[in-house]
């Protein structure tokens, strides 16, 4: 099924600061399309506007759900998320003193996905054996790694079409890095998702992304068509290696 979106000419900021400027970019339909760049450069806040937490100015985002074209801007984000578009939000943006369970439950707020909730909490789950482990513990007493696979697990409450997931890495260990990263591609396949992702970690996210594009003060600076597109970018080389 065709579950993707398409952003044309998007221009958006915060009163009179302008952030996004002439952004398009397409999600392709069981990819991952990686937003490269680093901070304060716009990468939340085009997400934001795929939400509906950000009215642009000027442009389109139009999302296909199995097939079915949605312009975006006329819907509210409850709509959207009930479209099938999940987001992951920067920070994690969980309940600390809520246990796993609770947290994940949270996620199943919406009527379509709380007739579902005890079915999809078996697949989280099934994913996250260490979650089932530590259902009845506050998130506030687990690892980072731990915390941002409740965030991921909260998401998947709403049996999402496309996940949108912001900065995934930031605040977490090494090796916690590449497993969240290798997490959100295995949930792909499995689950056959579109993915959105906002990394700083250039490395990290290369490794999964299908497309990639680089966003240098709010604007399109370079796209990636294939992985080996996106390492030979002098761009991308400059920015994130300092050579
Ligand atoms: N709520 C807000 N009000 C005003 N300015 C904001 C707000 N959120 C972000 N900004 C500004 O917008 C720019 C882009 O921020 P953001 O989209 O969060 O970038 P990124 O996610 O790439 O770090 C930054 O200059 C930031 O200071
Ligand atoms: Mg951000």
């Amino acid at each position: 099924m065709d579950n993707r979106i398409a952003i044309r000419n998007l221009f958006a900021g915060y009163g009179s600061v302008r952030v996004l400027e002439d952004v398009s970019l397409d999600v392709a339909s069981g990819q991952t399309a990686v937003l490269l760049g680093v901070n304060g450069n716009g990468k939340s806040t085009l997400i934001k506007c795929i939400m509906g937490m950000c009215k642009p100015s000027a442009g389109a985002i139009e999302a296909h759900i199995d097939g079915q074209p949605h312009d975006l801007l006329k819907l509210t984000t409850e709509e959207i998320v009930d479209l099938g578009i999940g987001l992951v939000p920067e920070g994690r943006r969980l309940f600390p003193k809520l246990t796993v369970e609770e947290n994940l439950l949270l996620g199943a707020y919406r009527p379509a996905a709380r007739v579902k909730r005890l079915a999809n909490l078996d697949f989280v789950f099934e994913t996250f054996p260490r979650l089932a482990e530590r259902r009845r513990q506050p998130v506030a007493l687990m690892s980072g790694g731990e915390q941002q696979m409740v965030a991921l697990g909260r998401a998947l409450m709403l049996e999402p079409k496309i996940l949108i997931v912001d900065e995934p890495s930031v605040g977490l260990a090494p090796i916690f890095v590449a497993r969240t990263i290798d997490v959100i591609d295995q949930l792909k396949r499995v689950k056959n998702l579109t993915v959105l992702m906002a990394e700083q970690n250039f490395n990290q996210a290369i490794r999964v992304a299908d497309t990639g594009y680089v966003i240098v003060h709010g604007q399109i600076a370079f796209t990636g068509r294939s992985r080996d597109e996106l390492n030979n970018s002098e761009l991308i080389r400059r920015l994130y290696l300092g050579a």
